[in-house]
Parts: structure tokens; sequence; C-alpha cells
């Protein structure tokens, strides 16, 4: 059968008056009855819980961009926060980090376990000052496998017309290391003519937003990481063998973390991966050291991927030169577009240290 324009316009707007009518017979009849009020879970689609996720995430922050004390010390330092995201990513305006005061760094501290990644504009610290500037949060880790700026704690990121920017899978930091970095701040040097930005999502949400059968099945497995794609030389010639071994030798190649990490400050459980450096077939039980059928391993690696990429779990930082990311990786993952090839793209990074991812259990369906 085949409508005129008009006749489809009037079936159209006659039974959308039809399915009004039944949804709003049914909403008073669901009022007159004593049955509880739908919870958000009932509401959502089985297959997509993401709305969920943030709800959850946002309610162990207390339903609020920043706590009162945050807002209050903000005040006290003449600081103004952005809010880029819902449940992750501030702007913090009007700091100057080249006048560490204690005050300022506990502030940034505070900031950045409330809002998991935070930014500022204008700083252009030298190679130096960003090395100092993040010792003033522990310990640093510098990085064998790239390019090191005169500073050997300073990681470069170049990316031009013969090496497009590859940094675009969602991942945490190094994840191949026995105690992965805590955190990474990087600084832009050199912005693209266009594109460029980097994206973060929130991996507390991510994880509160499974299906909470896969939620309980992923709670109690680890995987095995390693630093195998930086040995394969990306693209270029592979490491050779006695070097490989050398490297193999010195540093630990294959350690096994929790998918779920809970987070040693925050207590919060967030889903932790790194698609590049995870063995996707290694997963295996934790409670009982039995490995997964390779095949289900895989294919639940596959899926926890993917939910990292939904937008709600998001926010996205436009560079300028001299712009600063700290993002808290046992708490967000990050994505670095690769969309402005064939132009210059210059970053620096600086990674602190971290300590040895676990999984505490708060009970099933862990909040
Ligand atoms: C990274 O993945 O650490 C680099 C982030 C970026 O290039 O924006």
């Amino acid at each position: 059968m085949t409508n005129t324009e008009v006749e489809y316009n009037e079936i159209a707007i006659a039974t959308a008056a039809r399915l009004h009518d039944l949804r709003t017979a049914a909403a008073a009849a669901r009022k007159k009855s004593d049955r509880p009020a739908r919870t958000l879970d009932q509401m959502l689609p089985s297959f997509d819980k993401t709305a969920l996720g943030v709800a959850a995430e946002w309610e162990q922050m207390g339903e609020r961009l920043v706590s009162a004390e945050l807002e209050a010390q903000a005040q006290a330092l003449g600081a103004r926060f952005e809010h880029l995201g819902v449940t992750l990513g501030t702007v913090i305006h009007d700091v100057d980090l080249t006048n560490r005061t204690d005050d300022l760094i506990a502030f940034i501290r505070a900031t950045l376990l409330e809002r998991k990644v935070i930014f500022f504009r204008d700083q252009n610290l030298s190679e130096d000052d960003q090395v100092a500037f993040g010792r003033c949060f522990g310990g640093l880790d510098a990085f064998p496998f790239g390019m090191p700026g005169e500073n050997p704690y300073i990681l470069e990121i170049h990316h031009g017309p013969r090496s497009p920017g590859f940094e675009n899978g969602w991942h945490t930091d190094v994840t191949w290391m026995e105690r992965p970095s805590l955190g990474s701040i990087a600084q832009l040097i050199e912005k693209p003519e266009v594109g460029g930005d980097t994206l973060f999502a929130d991996s507390h949400a991510a994880y509160l937003g499974l299906p909470v059968d896969l939620r309980e099945r992923v709670d109690h497995l680890t995987g095995v990481n390693d630093y195998r794609n930086f040995l394969a030389g990306y693209g270029g010639k592979p490491v050779p063998e006695e070097v490989a071994a050398d490297i193999k030798a010195s540093i630990p190649f294959g350690v096994t973390h929790p998918l779920v990490r809970t987070h040693p400050e925050t207590g919060k459980q967030a889903l932790y991966i790194h698609g590049g450096f995870l063995r996707h077939d290694s997963l295996a039980d934790s409670r009982t050291g039995e490995s997964l059928d390779p095949g289900e391993s895989r294919a639940i690696v596959k899926r926890l991927l993917e939910q990292h990429a939904r937008p709600e779990y998001g926010c996205r930082f436009a560079w300028e030169v001299g712009s600063i990311a700290f993002w808290d990786n046992r708490a967000v993952q990050h994505y670095a577009a690769s969309d402005y090839y064939p132009h210059r793209r210059v970053l620096r990074r600086v990674t602190v240290s971290g300590d040895k991812p676990f999984h505490r259990s708060t009970g099933s369906a862990d909040t």
C-alpha cells in the first residue's frame, strides 16, 4: 500500500494521538495502583544502560559538579571552574602553575579526584617546569618507548606529514607496567591548523552503565598486558631481537591487572582496559585462576572497549598552545582524535607514578 503525502501525514497524526491516549491511560492506572514508580533501570532497555551509568556516577558524586569544599578552595585561591562534562572534565582558570604553593597543589589534587581530568590554559611551561609540576604529585615514570625531551622525564608526542596520529583508540596509559602511572600531564606545544582535540571518558560511569550481568561477569576478571606493540615498531622496523630480549629481561613483559579497578583514593570501581596492551585472549577468573575460552575472552574485551565510546560518558578538550591536561589514569580513558593529518601536532607529557591496580569487591553489581 502506498500513501500520498497528505494521507501519510493524516494517518501519522491520528496514530500519534491514539498512542498518546494509551500512554496517558497507562500512566493514570499506574498512579492509581500501589505499584512503585519504575526505576531508571526498569525504564531503560536491557541493551542500553548508558543513562543509568551517568546517573549512577552522578549520584556517587553527590549530585553536584564539585563539592562545596572545593568551591570554597577555588574561591580562596581566586580560581574559576569551567565544567566540560557532566561527571568529568573541568578547566581551572586563573591559576599560574609556576607558582606552586601548597594550597594550590592541594586544590589541584582535590579537583583531579572529583573531576577525573582537569585542564589549564596559557601555561607555556618549560620542560623542567612541567617536570617540576608533575613532581608535586609524586614520583615520575620515565617512558622507555618514545621520544624523550631534553629532560628525560618528558615524552614528546610528534605527529605530522610523515607520522599520522595513532593515539586514537580509547585507552588508559601504560597498563603494561606493573604499577601503571597514576596520572598523565600533557602540554600542547604545537597546534595543528585543524582538529587535534583529545576526548576523555569516565571509566566509573562506563562501568556502572554495563548491563548488570556483564558487570557481575567482569568484576572478577583479570587480563595480561604487555608492550608488544612498541617492539613491533609501529609500521617502521621492528626492534632488533637482541634489543627486545634485553628490554624484556629488565622490564616485565606480561603483567596481570583486573578489568575492574578499585580507585585507591575514592574507592569507586572503574573499567580498566587498554585495547593495545591487553592480550585479548588472556582473560581469567581471579577467584579460580581459570582461563576463559579465548573466543569468550575476545568477545568480552570487544564489548568493554566499545563501552567507553558512548558520548554520554565523555568530554572533549580543544587545545591551544600552552594548554595543559592532567588526567587520572585510574578514573578515565582518553582518545586523541587523529583528524589533523598532514598538519603537525606536538605534545609533551610527563607521567606521575602510580600503584598496583587491585579490585576490591563491594558486593554484587559493585557501585
Ligand atoms: C596520549 O594518549 O597520552 C596522548 C594524548 C594526546 O595526544 O592528546
